[in-house]
């Protein structure tokens, strides 16, 4: 949406350059240019800024990319680029919720065995592994592309998917599988609010990872005020 409004806006006067991280295998479409992957540090992501005669940056990443936000904050000021950090709203939270908030993703492995046994796992490809040290648990594991190999956990399905997903769906998914725990980080979102949804429905727990910190400096929450952030550094 951003690239959308910032190409429309003032494509004829910048270039406009998206920066994936690359872990999707078929990531949506996108206007202006897009780069993939990463740039080998923060220096290297400071040369780059120089190099192209970056005038301002936006760090628009997921709220859990907290390395990214990190090079993304040192590399600008290295290469004195204006930097303004995007970062969705949080959900809110409803009377009817069950969340157990928790620190980190290795708290809520530690509690989940008292919570439940049958777990909906959605809380990426990368941060699996903390869960193996759960016995005895069944892990539902949504993934945006499946995995070409097997998952660093002991009795798991594996689905993939990308959002955004309907409620009953979530619900239909959540029954099928008899779901009593789901695990998820405070991401955030549209795409991904319908399974909180049905786990309140269902009367299901849900163990909700917060969010690491956000990075110093000016923050925003939608596409808007990003766009005026914009017409205010170039004008
Ligand atoms: N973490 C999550 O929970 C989560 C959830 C959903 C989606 N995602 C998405 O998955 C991707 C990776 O997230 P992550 O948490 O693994 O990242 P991360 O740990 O914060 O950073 C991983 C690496 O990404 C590279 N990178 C830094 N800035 C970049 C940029 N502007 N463009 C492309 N690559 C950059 C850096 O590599 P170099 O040192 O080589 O520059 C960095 O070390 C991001 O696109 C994020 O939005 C993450």
């Amino acid at each position: 949406m951003l690239a959308d409004r910032l190409v429309a806006e003032w494509g004829d006067r910048f270039d406009i350059v998206t920066s994936l991280a690359g872990r999707t295998q078929a990531p949506g479409a996108t206007p202006g240019e897009v780069r993939v992957g990463g740039f080998g540090g923060v220096a290297p992501m400071a040369r780059y800024l120089e190099d192209r005669r970056v005038c301002a940056l936006v760090d628009a990443t997921h709220p859990f990319a907290a390395q990214i936000s990190e090079n993304a904050r040192i590399a600008s000021a290295t290469a004195r680029v204006p930097r303004l950090a995007l970062v969705r709203p949080p959900w809110e939270r409803m009377p009817d919720d069950n969340w157990l908030m928790q620190p980190d993703l290795a708290s809520a492995a530690a509690v989940l065995p008292g919570i439940g046994r049958r777990v909906f796992l959605t809380v990426g490809r990368t941060d699996l592994s903390v869960f193996a040290a759960c016995p005895g648990l069944w892990f539902l594991v949504r993934l945006i592309d499946m995995p070409d190999a097997a998952l660093p956990l002991s009795a798991y399905e594996v689905i993939s998917g990308r959002g955004p997903f309907a409620v009953a769906a979530e619900q239909r998914l959540m029954e099928e599988h008899k779901i009593d725990a789901l695990v998820c980080k405070a991401s955030g979102g549209e795409a991904t609010r319908a399974k909180l949804e049905a786990a309140r429905l269902l009367g299901i727990p849900v163990l909700m990872v917060e969010r690491p910190p956000v990075p110093d400096g000016p923050v925003v929450d939608n596409v808007d005020a990003v766009i005026d952030w914009f017409d205010e550094q170039v004008t």
